[in-house]
């Protein structure tokens, strides 16, 4: 039967969607907590969280469109720039592995997705994105840390793609930023055909929640903001968000344990002689061959729920963990060296 959603892979560890394995603040359930009914029986006011998040991000409060988790931007960005755009035969560029939701998106406005293969190692495909922009290009689609492979793209490659299509809107998804680092942010005002993407699902722990945010220069997001609906949003949501934001200590704490986290994954599989990735988000790719549904099943059945990435012929014999928690990042070794021996 096929229901709406993700379904549960049962109980045991999540290592699978790369979500915070700790949860979220409690400032976030204290903020929930005092939620009356009269706020809940109302329609929410964005303007607080909007300006909330702003600060956040040092931007202009009229730069950011908050979105129904960033999936909903994704969405949106193809609605309002390739639903809107008459001309035919618009094509949007994405550099693969890519995170699934960017075809879904192209596909729904009836466009064409030109993929750009990586360079070997998962390397930033600069030299092929810039020979695929075309007259036709309307939207690019760039991640950074990519999902699933973690890897960066440098910010003067972003620079040359934006440069290079003044004709299309590159999308730059910094989903995973806040374990890198380095932001595109800064960059932006330079821009009105770049707009970034940022969700709170993942160092924030609120996929749950679902919010996220476009940011871009206000005429940039105009058609965006015109076809994404105007109370997207939930009370509960914004509330959370808000009070995610006040918890200064909770993200330092939470990048501190992926970093360990990755660490000990690292060494776990240079012990076990299986190929992996360095990464800047909150997981790990690893080559298992052959033998990685084998594996994957059999973390399953041990309660550890991983990402079998190995369908994908780009990501061929690679399954993508989960670096959350330390002790839950221990746990899951255990598990794999059992499979091991
Ligand atoms: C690269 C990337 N972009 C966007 C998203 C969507 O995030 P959200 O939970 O805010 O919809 C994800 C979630 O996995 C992701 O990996």
């Amino acid at each position: 039967m096929k229901i709406q959603g993700f379904s549960s892979p049962g109980p045991g560890l999540r290592l699978h969607l790369n979500e915070n394995t700790s949860g979220c603040s409690p400032k976030v359930l204290d903020a929930i907590r005092a939620l009356t009914a009269t706020d809940i029986a109302a329609y929410p006011d964005y303007r607080s969280a909007v300006l909330a998040c702003a600060d956040y991000l040092h931007v202009d409060p009229e730069w950011v469109l908050l979105t129904n988790g960033l999936d909903e931007g994704l969405l949106m960005l193809a609605v309002g720039r390739l639903g809107r755009d008459k001309s035919a035969g618009a094509e949007a560029i994405v550099p693969v592995p890519a995170f699934d939701p960017y075809f879904a998106a192209i596909n729904a406005v009836g466009a064409t997705p030109i993929q750009v293969p990586p360079l070997d190692g998962f390397g930033f495909p600069l030299r092929g994105v810039l020979n695929a922009v075309s007259p036709q290009t309307r939207l690019i689609y760039l991640n950074t840390p990519n999902n699933p492979t973690g890897q960066t793209i440098d910010i003067d490659a972003l620079r040359a793609v934006i440069e290079a299509a003044p004709q299309a809107l590159v999308l730059v998804d910094e989903a995973y930023v806040e374990f890198a680092g380095t932001s595109f942010l800064d960059h932006l005002p330079r821009y009105t055909n770049a707009i970034v993407g940022r969700t709170f699902s993942k160092a924030y722990g609120l996929a749950g929640m679902r919010i996220g945010c476009l940011v871009a220069h206000p005429d940039t997001l105009e058609p965006i903001r015109a076809v994404t609906p105007v109370l997207n949003l939930n009370v509960v949501a914004i509330t959370a968000m808000q009070a995610a934001l006040t918890d200064r200590e909770f993200l330092p704490r939470y990048a501190a344990e992926v970093h360990e986290s990755k660490r000990r994954l690292y060494s776990a599989c240079a012990r076990l002689g299986l190929e992996y990735l360095e990464s800047s988000a909150n997981f790990v790719l690893v080559r298992a061959g052959a033998r990685a549904p084998g594996i994957v099943n059999a973390l399953a059945a041990r309660g550890v729920h991983v990402r079998d990435r190995s369908r994908d012929p780009i990501t061929a014999g690679c399954v993508r963990i989960t670096a959350g928690v330390v002790a839950h990042t221990d746990a899951a070794i255990a598990a794999i060296e059992e499979i091991f021996v």
